[in-house]
């Protein structure tokens, strides 16, 4: 068995003007001096990825929010894995449920959108996870289950893929999981995940998000089978930030 060392993983989302690139300068910074005892990404919008990534904070690694599932063509105002890639992003994320929600996409979208950031060498963080009502209904586990199950690609590696938990309803609310529900589907994805990989499946870093915040990341990142997480709002300011990455210092 490996236990992935953990990931926070920041989604600025559709944040961030030029003003923005002082929080990478500041986050850098911090992790210099006080140290991470954890891996690191931030995913800003794409039109800053090159600046920040030419502006080598090394302790901050870049990450993109989305691909399109094509390599190239005619796909007016869509972004590319391998553009991505090019620029110097090792992670993107895929499937989040604003882009299922806002874009409709299915799993098979999400499936062919992993499919080319893993092609483009890329690892990519595929988000799932429940609606209010799923889970009023008593079906986060079915849905969770199909999630996984239908948006990993095919010719997936357990090196290339990371899987984000993210109930929907937990988004952007301020409103959290208890640890057991967390424990619950993290374990269940787990066990796809060594259905489909065998032992490697173990060393797949399964992240939780929504509403991660410094005061409940320690709580959140000491559940079994929680390997890091996928941080919206609080990634948007370095202090914040860097408070959910100094969990870790807390956690074994
Ligand atoms: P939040 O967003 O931390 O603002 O809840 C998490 C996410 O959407 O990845």
């Amino acid at each position: 068995m490996t236990t992935p060392k953990a990931l926070v993983a920041g989604n600025w989302k559709m944040n961030g003007l030029k003003a923005a690139i002082g929080e990478i300068t500041r986050l850098n910074d911090l992790i210099s001096t006080s140290g991470a005892n954890c891996d690191v990404l931030i995913c800003p919008p794409f039109t800053l990825i090159s600046t920040l990534v030419g502006m080598g904070a090394k302790n901050v690694p870049i990450g993109a929010q989305d691909c399109h599932m094509n390599v190239s063509g005619a796909h007016t105002g869509d972004i590319s894995a391998q553009m991505v890639a090019e620029l110097g992003c090792g992670h993107i994320i895929v499937g989040h449920s604003e882009r299922r929600a806002d874009h409709g996409e299915s799993n098979d979208t999400v499936k062919a959108k992993a499919a080319a950031a893993q092609a483009a060498g890329t690892n990519a963080i595929i988000c799932v996870g429940e609606t209010i009502d799923e889970r009023e209904a008593g079906s986060t586990i079915d849905v969770v289950r199909a999630q996984v199950k239908g948006s990993i690609p095919d010719d997936a590696r357990a090196d290339n893929t990371t899987i984000a938990y993210e109930p929907v309803w937990a988004i952007g609310t301020g409103k959290v999981p208890t640890a057991a529900d967390v424990e619950e589907v993290h374990r269940e994805v787990r066990a796809l995940l060594m259905d489909r990989f065998g032992e490697a499946g173990s060393g797949v870093r399964i992240l939780y998000g929504g509403s991660v915040k410094a005061s409940n990341a320690e709580e959140l990142m000491s559940v079994p089978n929680v390997n890091g997480a996928l941080v919206g709002g609080a990634s948007l300011k370095a202090d914040d930030f860097y408070g959910i990455i100094s969990a870790y210092d807390k956690i074994g």
